[in-house]
């Protein structure tokens, strides 16, 4: 953890991954994908959007910096939380999916999302490119995984069933924001991931 710049938003805690950690990890993550894929000729990165747009950009920049296989773009759109922040010991949600471009039947994907975190968007969306869409392939690249401190039952089973090939980092189980990640739609532009003060986002009790 590292000190917020003089003058930061009042409801942001502290800083967890600074800019210089992010861009180096992502290069580290950029060169693996480059190398692992090299022989598959091309790669076609989902990203989770909204979460994910700024770690796709990067990663993809890094992936051709080192020489990576030709790469295709889609997105898709994940509906979860909302506008706000998990409840406690949440055991299930729906979510919805959609925004592909096309099919992706046959095709080499990687799945790219900003963090896991009770595990259903990622889950949801495997089964998905993998029963409706039958990928050829299909790995998950996650910038950050959350260490759960008390999940519910039904979501540690889906956690150990639910090991991304490329992980960023490791991170406790606190709301994060920044580089891609929101609270409430807020924050997604700092160029670091902050920790947020979740009293300031908690809803007044009463109201
Ligand atoms: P899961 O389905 O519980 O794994 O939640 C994953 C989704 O919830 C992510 O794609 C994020 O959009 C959102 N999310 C979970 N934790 C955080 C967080 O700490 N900050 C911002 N978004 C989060
Ligand atoms: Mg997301």
């Amino acid at each position: 953890m590292s000190d917020l710049p003089a003058g930061s938003d009042p409801r942001l805690a502290s800083v967890l991954l600074s800019e210089v950690q992010l861009q180096r990890r992502v290069a580290e993550l950029g060169a693996r994908i480059a190398a692992d894929y090299g022989g598959a000729g091309r790669v076609t990165l989902v990203g989770v959007l909204k979460g994910a747009w700024v770690f796709l950009a990067d990663l993809a920049r890094a992936i051709r910096r080192a020489g990576g296989p030709a790469v295709d773009y889609e997105f898709v759109r994940a509906s979860t939380y909302g506008t706000g922040m998990k409840g406690a010991g949440e055991e299930g949600r729906e979510v919805r999916i959609e925004g592909l471009s096309g099919p992706l039947t046959g095709k080499h994907v990687l799945l790219v999302e900003d963090i896991l975190d009770q595990g259903f968007t990622l889950a949801r969306i495997r089964a998905y490119l993998c029963e409706q869409e039958r990928v050829g392939s299909l790995k998950l690249c996650v910038l950050l995984v959350k260490a759960l401190e008390a999940p519910a039952a039904t979501v540690a089973v889906l956690r150990r069933q639910l090991v991304p090939e490329y992980v960023g980092f490791e991170v406790p189980d606190r709301w994060v924001a920044g580089y891609g990640l929101d609270v409430g739609e807020e924050f997604r532009d700092l160029p670091y991931v902050a920790v947020i003060r979740e009293e300031c986002f908690r809803p007044c009790r009463g109201s």
